[in-house]
């Protein structure tokens, strides 16, 4: 077996991404699917849609693919999905912006995010503060560019932060304040007081605010607001997000940063080394997505509530704890009432005793804060509705 080679293997295993012999660490993702594959589970551990991207979407990419616009693109985007994007942001939030300048386009959200914090942060003397638990990718990236993760712990169950907690986490080592919201794992979305604090930090330390708004468009009772919204944050902030998660096109891995041109271009300097380009006849694609109706947009909200709900009710039923989230394709539970102890272990008897496929919330968490999620469990909910209430049965006739 060949090591991985270089100084991110010392980093990534400190981050327990990497086993002592220098293999990557099987994730609880994959062994629950196999899991779910193996059992006939109904498989709500990964996040990916189970229904297919709006008809006009897909004609789209058809017609860019059989058109010919199968080459690199330009290294910013397609031009018209730099002016979608930035149509998109006025239309929604009322933010103006350069598409020329102040919008790139990128390999899904992850190539964003990872572009950026390489692009921004001077390891190792910088820190990158996130909320924990967090999409796993992050603490990855941290280990790549060398910088240290700092977290400021989300409690069960409304997984608000404590203000207290962030004040704490936010220092003049503070090189990048990395937001996921709405969040995933656990559904949240911050509340404004929460949001103020974030950017007064960020001013004082002067630190750059980094979204991750990927379920902008996935919020139920409220409505989503950026943060580059938010008074004085413009300035100091890049908000990235992409069309997986809103036209159900994962597989496609078409994302955008948008912000301060002077940040942004700081961001195309590294992305211009990793993929370069990518995806160009999915390009338009998206930004016809970009352009659909209202109805479209508030229909998929909409569908996702109605699928949280559902789910809610069979895993009340079944004696969990129940997380309600405002957002995200997530919802979190608590098995401590069922006897849990051992959040990966009741997952793995869960397929068997209940014919559900969950994920672990310790999988979003660092070894230091792993036992204060040890009972807790997400469930994916962006399936469509007779599965989810298919798996609401299962669990409600299971305990
Ligand atoms: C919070 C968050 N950010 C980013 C991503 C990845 O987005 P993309 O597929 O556009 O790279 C995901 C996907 O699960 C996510 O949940």
């Amino acid at each position: 077996m060949h090591e991985v080679p270089g100084a991110w293997r010392r980093a990534a295993r400190g981050a327990g991404l990497l086993t002592a012999d220098g293999t990557a660490v099987p994730t609880i993702f994959a062994e629950m699917s196999a899991l779910a594959a193996r059992t006939g589970a109904v498989n709500l551990g990964q996040g990916f849609p189970d229904e297919d991207a709006p008809a006009p979407v897909l004609q789209a990419a058809h017609d860019a693919i059989s058109s010919g616009r199968n080459q690199y693109s330009p290294g910013r985007g397609e031009p018209e999905l730099l002016h979608a994007v930035a149509a998109h942001q006025q239309r929604f939030y009322g933010i103006r912006l350069d598409p020329e300048r102040e919008v790139l386009v990128t390999a899904g959200a992850t190539e964003a995010l990872a572009a950026t914090v390489l692009a921004l942060v001077d390891a190792p003397e910088d820190e990158i503060v996130v909320f924990e638990p967090y999409y796993d990718a992050y603490a990855a990236l941290a280990a790549l560019s060398g910088a240290r993760l700092v977290t400021v712990p989300l409690r069960f169950p409304d997984f608000q932060p404590d203000l207290t907690d962030l004040r704490r986490a936010v220092s003049d080592r503070t090189r990048l304040i990395l937001v996921n919201d709405p969040h995933n794992p656990t559904g949240t979305v911050f509340a404004p007081e929460v949001v103020a604090e974030i950017v007064r930090l960020a001013e004082r330390h002067d630190a750059v605010i980094v979204t991750d708004e990927v379920y902008e468009h996935l919020t139920f009772e409220v409505a989503h607001v950026p943060i580059a919204t938010s008074p004085g944050a413009a300035h100091r902030t890049l908000t990235i997000s992409s069309g997986g998660k809103t036209f159900r096109t994962t597989g496609w891995k078409v994302g955008w940063v948008t912000g301060p041109e002077r940040l942004v271009q700081a961001v195309l300097a590294v992305k211009q080394w990793l993929t370069y380009v990518n995806a160009a006849p999915f390009q338009p694609a998206i930004a016809v997505g970009l352009g659909l109706d209202d109805a479209f947009f508030s229909g998929i909200a909409d569908d996702l509530r109605q699928a949280r709900d559902t789910l809610g009710v069979g895993l009340e039923a079944a004696g969990f704890a129940v997380s309600r989230p405002a957002g995200s394709y997530f919802t979190v539970a608590d098995a401590a009432p069922l006897g849990a102890r051992d959040a990966a272990e009741f997952c793995r008897e869960l397929a068997h005793r209940a014919g559900v496929v969950a994920i672990p919330l310790t999988a979003f968490a660092s070894d230091a804060h792993r036992a204060e999620y040890a009972t807790l469990v997400r469930f994916a909910a962006c399936k469509r509705l007779p599965v989810i209430e298919e798996a609401s049965a299962r669990l409600a006739a299971a305990f």
